[in-house]
């Protein structure tokens, strides 16, 4: 599985980075992320977070 996030329409609430640590991270002062292929292991946490987002900024993509 692949997840980017849509920096035109996160804002910064983070519930990715508590839910998925691993994958997200907060970057600079803006309080943006980004991501990249996620680990099987990983997989789960990711689509909660997904789910948590409240702007949906996160999108999954199967390999
Ligand atoms: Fe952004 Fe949504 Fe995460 S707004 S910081 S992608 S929870």
């Amino acid at each position: 599985m692949q997840t980017v996030v849509d920096l035109t329409r996160c804002q910064g609430y983070a519930q990715c980075v508590f839910l998925a640590p691993e994958v997200f991270e907060l970057h600079g002062e803006e309080g943006l992320l980004y991501a990249t292929a996620v680990p099987d292991d990983q997989v789960e946490r990711v689509r909660q977070a997904a789910a948590a987002c409240p702007v949906q900024a996160i999108l999954l993509g199967e390999e």
